[in-house]
């Protein structure tokens, strides 16, 4: 056998696994997904309301109708283990019962880097990325707590 049959026979064989492989493809084995074309996308579609496009569309218009409050409810999720679920306090102060002006005026104040109590230094961190809009969400989430 010369090498140009040999390479000839090393395509075919390649081909043909390739093309058995895409015969066989089983979408209920997990991660082989990439085939879910035609009918299996519109499964997928009326399953999710939409395609691809139409879901992350529908997210971000969710995002942007929610309140302010129910966005300060989901920054306040790494507030929790320092100020307790319901704002009792803990390692943090109490920030139940504070009134929203507050809270913004205490947050926009650690943002700044200004001291406040003794244990300031552990709040700069927190409040150094937050945004106006991410402190006056949490301020209406913390305020109705
Ligand atoms: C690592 C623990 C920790 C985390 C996480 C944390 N805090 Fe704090 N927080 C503190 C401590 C300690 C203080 C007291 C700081 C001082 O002495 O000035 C404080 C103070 C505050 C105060 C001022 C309270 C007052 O009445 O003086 C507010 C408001 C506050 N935190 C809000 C938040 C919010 C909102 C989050 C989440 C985005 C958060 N904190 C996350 C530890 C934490």
């Amino acid at each position: 056998m010369n090498t140009t049959s040999l390479i000839a026979a090393f395509v075919v064989v390649v081909s043909g696994l390739i093309w058995a492989g895409t015969q066989s493809n089983n979408a209920d084995w997990t991660g082989n997904r990439n085939q879910c074309v035609g009918e299996c996308y519109e499964d997928w579609k009326a399953a999710n309301g939409g395609g691809i496009a139409d879901v992350e569309t529908a997210k971000q218009v969710a995002l942007a109708a929610a309140s302010p409050e129910a966005l300060g409810e989901k920054y306040y999720g790494q507030c929790i283990a320092c100020h307790g679920s319901r704002g009792e306090g803990g390692i943090g102060p109490m920030l139940a019962g504070q009134a929203g002006s507050d809270i913004v005026a205490k947050l926009t104040a650690y943002r700044a880097g200004e001291e406040r109590g003794a244990q300031s230094a552990m709040m700069y961190p927190v409040a150094k990325p937050m945004t106006d809009a991410d402190i006056d969400n949490l301020a209406a989430y913390v305020s109705a707590l």
